[in-house]
Formats: C-alpha cells, sequence, structure tokens
C-alpha cells in the first residue's frame, strides 16, 4: 500500500517560534517529496528483476540502494515534525533519565554540538543495548543511523531546514529548534 504524506499546517501561523511559514512550507514540500519517491521506489521493487545485482550499475541493485534514503528520508521528516510544538511536558521517567545524563541542558547542548556536523539528522535516542540517553549524527538520511535504538528526538539539520529563516546561522536555527521542541512527544516516545 502506498504511503501517504501527512499534514502539519498546524505548526504553522505562529505555533512554533522563529520558524516561518514560509519556511515550514518548504520543508513540507520536501518531505513530501520523499514520500512520492519511497512510493515509487516500493512499486518498482515490486516487480523488478533481481536476477542481475551489480555493483557498478543495475537497476535493482541502484534502487535497493536508494530505498533507505526515500524510507528515512520520509519518516525521520514526520518524527521531526512531531516533535515540534514547543511543550514542556517531561515525564517522570524521561526526567530520570536525562536526570542520569547529566540533565536536560547538556543533554540538548550536545544535541546541538553533533547537529552541527550537519548536513544530516541529530538524533536523541535511547539505546536498547545499554538503556541509556545517546545522541547521534546521521550524514544525510541514511549512513550512519546505528541499530537497536528507540529515537527520542529528532533534529533536521539540512540546510533546507533554515536556509529561508536563518541563512547560513545554523546554531540560530538550533537554538530556535531547542525552544520548539514538544517534549510532551518525547515523553511519549520514551515510554512506548
Ligand atoms: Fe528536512
Amino acid at each position: 500500500m502506498a504511503h501517504e504524506a501527512k499534514n502539519y499546517d498546524h505548526l504553522k501561523g505562529g505555533a512554533l517560534k522563529g520558524l516561518s511559514d514560509s519556511q515550514l512550507d518548504q520543508h513540507f514540500t520536501l518531505y513530501k517529496g520523499y514520500i512520492t519517491k519511497l512510493n515509487e521506489i516500493e512499486e518498482k521493487l515490486a516487480s523488478i528483476d533481481n536476477t542481475k545485482p551489480n555493483y557498478s550499475f543495475n537497476e535493482y541493485s541502484e534502487l535497493k540502494r536508494r530505498e533507505c534514503v526515500a524510507f528515512n528520508g520520509s519518516f525521520l521528516h514526520e518524527m521531526y515534525f512531531e516533535n515540534l510544538g514547543a511543550d514542556a511536558t517531561v515525564s517522570a521517567g524521561l526526567q530520570k533519565a536525562l536526570d542520569a545524563a547529566g540533565g536536560q541542558a547538556k543533554v540538548l547542548a550536545d544535541l546541538k554540538a553533533c547537529a552541527m556536523g550537519g548536513p544530516g539528522w541529530a538524533l536523541l535516542t535511547r539505546n536498547r543495548r545499554d538503556g541509556k540517553l545517546h545522541t547521534y549524527f546521521v550524514a544525510e538520511h541514511h549512513i550512519g543511523l546505528p541499530m537497536d535504538q528507540d529515537l527520542l528526538i529528532v533534529l533536521d539539520s539540512w540546510e533546507h531546514a533554515f536556509m529561508v529563516d536563518y541563512g547560513i546561522k545554523r546554531p540560530d536555527y538550533l537554538a530556535a529548534f531547542m525552544d520548539n521542541i514538544k517534549w510532551s512527544e518525547v515523553s511519549k516516545r520514551f515510554g512506548a
């Protein structure tokens, strides 16, 4: 079944601090493009000849190489938009994990530092191997995403996420992002 792009218009109209409607609209358009490409790739893979895969070039191999780009590009964006909303409600369980990691300010400072390695994504996760909070940097959409993680905060650090409002000032965008985190959503992910 084809994937359908979600609507995040509720984030517009001043719901977020420091992210304009123009910035958000362009980001929504880009996200929808990933959904379209994911559908296209999955549809082609459903019927393609997989008997001659090849490192240099083969249509099946090329689709397989790009499948994760479109998949992660789609759903990292959904998690990004869904953890925006400027809500300070942190569950007791998440607070305990944040405290164990040195406190919310320290964790966010590390997430911000992580995002400075962009373009790509900075993630706050609960690592299922050690049960602790970790930050990771994912290049593009698909390079460096570690296994066995519960994604808690997903931060888009590609230029398209902030150029309209901030030009090349990535740190200013990251500061705005931190002010817009929907902690109730992060808590929900932590508890899930
Ligand atoms: Fe993005």
